[in-house]
């Protein structure tokens, strides 16, 4: 077990001696964990290829670290706590023991319908237990997991599974999510029809909806699982073999395969879980992102487990049935330590305190935000009454592609700052640098954050595509990461996250990629071309403003702008619709035919009096109607 810091003086300590021997530092680090073999080496790395392998040659199964290490010690403890989506159906908790149990289980189906070491495994459910069960499964006999958010359409489930090449699709019937009842398994056929890779689907009952089962390919859960033994004995892996892929957006129009891998993973994972919320026996820790995202991967299955950690998995969403679920589900089960993202905190401070009031938080001890910028103002509304000022916030960033948390307070230890994700855990090496590249010395500067040095859960691949890897985070700087995030380090070297510098935005805490929502737009046959950019939204953090070119005016502007809606529900799914759409003559092009986004972007966030200078675009005068049209209130 990995221990914890217990003062500030202590990780500045650690801070610098992972600086200086990295290589020592880490392997002390990794010793803690069951390994089958021990590593030959800690570390090799070159960012220009880029290659880097941690604790190359050892040999271990993760799902030992998070199962089979604490049954002697914690076999009877609380692992997971499940909290349905409707608050009047009965909990379910998951011991140690019985989650080991399960996953031994249910990894003896997947055995049985095909699945071997290395193949691919697409799980695309709502947030009940089987969603983890089924994630460590995979791990357990070093099956790659690619877990998609279930709010993703058939289309952008297809392409992730035809990405993946996926043998076998994990689902349920449907889902619950608030009021909603959503067909799952409905978009899986339609996904299935254009992904011949998959040979079994997998079904959870949830919902006991009426599906379709074709027969040879479809085969129930609960069925599945009859008299199938709860032992399995986990697959040996290198340090260095794919653990998941999960998929993310990026600058261009296709998502990216992120791949982690299995030892620096999980090192890395529980390392920073511990440090940074300071978690400790008796915890109970409420991580609310879903599975399907990064978040969810880490600090809801991985890192808690690891670190031996009772959590609550939650299936429904914040305003179910009232804006107080989050509140009355802190007091029910007496959590210690809860993580949210912004945007869920934004539309919570905006439904009023009569939400908060009638609950007991006073179990509460520290209080973590992720996925975008927390604005001032959703700070101190978390911290004065959700926190009652007496809960460390942990500002966490990181990154799909980081796999765990870089910057951030550690609670009760780093000294915060409303705003800022304040210092880097140890092991972890910011630099800021400017557009050519060259470092940013000293405090109070601004630049793109960088990284120089590899950290154990660092992105190894894009799945089937390396170089596009190189591409996207090791070339922009020659020698260093790129995040794609800006970032300022204040006169007290703290730093604080600016946002996306490339084209990507970050809707209610989740990234999408421009371009992939306007290949969506241009797929409606009434449109030409579109440009897509975000703006402030006061809930989501960004919204998403689409300006059209159509060249099909047959029919009026409120039913094109559902049709397209609808479009992108279709191709993507509800995440990715515009909240506006401005229709125009033309975008402001240069010469040479780039879509100049600043000016869209200014005009997007009603600042419209100084544009810059236009003189290099092709046809100045679409500026004018572009601001035009923005003075008009938009609806959608
Ligand atoms: C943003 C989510 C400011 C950032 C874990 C990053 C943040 C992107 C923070 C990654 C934070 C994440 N403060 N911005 N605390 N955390 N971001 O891959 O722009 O879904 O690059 O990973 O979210 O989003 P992703």
């Amino acid at each position: 077990m990995i221990k914890k810091f217990d003062s500030f003086d202590e990780y500045q300590k650690a801070y610098d001696k992972s600086v200086a021997d990295p290589e020592g530092f880490w392997a002390e680090k990794a010793s803690g964990f069951n390994w089958k073999k021990k590593w030959d080496k800690v570390l090799e790395w070159n960012f220009d290829e880029p290659k880097v392998e941690w604790f190359k040659g050892g040999k271990l199964n993760i799902t030992e670290n998070c199962l089979d290490r604490h049954l002697a010690t914690r076999g009877d403890q609380v692992a997971f706590i499940w909290e349905p989506n409707d608050p009047s159906e009965a909990n379910k908790s998951l011991t140690y023991k019985e989650l080991h149990a399960e996953v031994c289980r249910f990894a003896n189906v997947l055995k049985k319908n095909g699945v071997k070491k290395g193949d691919r495994v697409c799980l695309y459910m709502p947030m009940i237990p089987e969603l983890a069960i089924a994630v460590l499964a995979c791990a357990r006999l070093g099956a790659v997991h690619s877990v998609v958010f279930a709010g993703f359409s058939a289309s952008a489930l297809s392409d992730r599974i035809n990405d993946a090449k996926a043998k076998v699709v994990l689902t349920s019937d449907g889902a619950y999510r608030g009021n909603k009842n959503i067909p799952v398994k409905a978009v899986v056929d339609e996904a299935v029809k254009t992904a011949s890779c998959v040979e079994k689907v997998i079904v959870a009952k949830r919902t006991g909806e009426n599906v379709t089962m074709k027969d040879g390919l479809d085969v129930w859960w609960h069925e599945e699982t009859k008299g199938i033994s709860a032992e399995c004995e986990a697959e040996s892996m290198d340090s260095e073999d794919m653990l998941f892929i999960l998929y993310t957006s990026g600058s261009t129009g296709q998502p990216k395969g992120v791949v982690h891998t299995t030892g620096g993973y999980m090192v890395y994972a529980e390392y920073s879980f511990r440090n940074v919320f300071q978690i400790g026996d008796g915890d109970v820790y409420w991580c609310t992102a879903d599975i399907g995202w990064i978040t969810g991967h880490t600090y809801l299955v991985y890192a808690p487990l690891l670190a031996g950690t009772t959590s609550v998995i939650f299936e429904g969403v914040p305003t179910f049935p009232d804006a107080g679920r989050f509140w009355a589900g802190i007091q029910k089960h007496k959590v210690t330590h809860f993580y949210t993202a912004p945007t869920a905190i934004r539309s919570l401070m905006a439904s009023g305190l009569d939400f908060v009031k009638p609950y007991d938080l006073s179990s509460l001890k520290v209080l973590g935000s992720v996925g975008e910028p927390i604005n001032e103002e959703a700070w101190h509304w978390y911290n004065d009454n959700i926190g009652n000022k007496n809960c460390p916030i942990v500002d966490t960033w990181w990154q799909t592609e980081t796999g765990g948390i870089l910057i951030s307070p550690l609670a009760g230890i780093t000294p915060l700052k409303p705003t800022c994700a304040t210092l880097p855990l140890p092991g972890v090496q910011p630099v800021l640098v400017d557009s050519e590249g060259n470092e940013l010395k000293g405090n109070d500067v601004e630049g793109n954050l960088c990284m120089k040095y590899p950290w154990p859960s660092i992105i190894r691949t894009l799945y089937g595509d390396h170089e596009r890897c190189r591409q996207t985070y090791f070339s922009t700087y020659k020698g260093l990461y790129f995040t794609g995030d800006g970032c300022k380090r204040d006169h007290d070297g703290y730093y604080r996250i600016l946002g996306r510098v490339d084209d990507v935005i970050n809707v209610s805490g989740h990234r999408m990629g421009t371009a992939e929502v306007e290949n969506a737009i241009n797929e409606h046959s009434a449109v030409i071309e579109s440009a897509v950019v975000g703006y402030p939204h006061d809930i989501k953090g960004q919204g998403i403003y689409a300006y059209v070119i159509l060249e099909d005016f047959s029919k009026t502007e409120d039913v094109l702008r559902k049709e397209i809606l609808d479009v992108v529900t279709k191709i993507i799914g509800p995440i990715a619709k515009p909240d506006k759409i401005q229709f125009v003559k033309g975008l402001p092009k240069t010469r040479s035919g780039k879509i100049m986004r600043r000016i869209l972007r200014k005009v997007a966030e009603g600042d419209v009096s100084n544009l810059g200078d236009t003189s290099t675009l092709l046809d100045p005068s679409v500026v004018d109607d572009i601001k035009g049209g923005a003075l008009v209130p938009l609806k959608v």
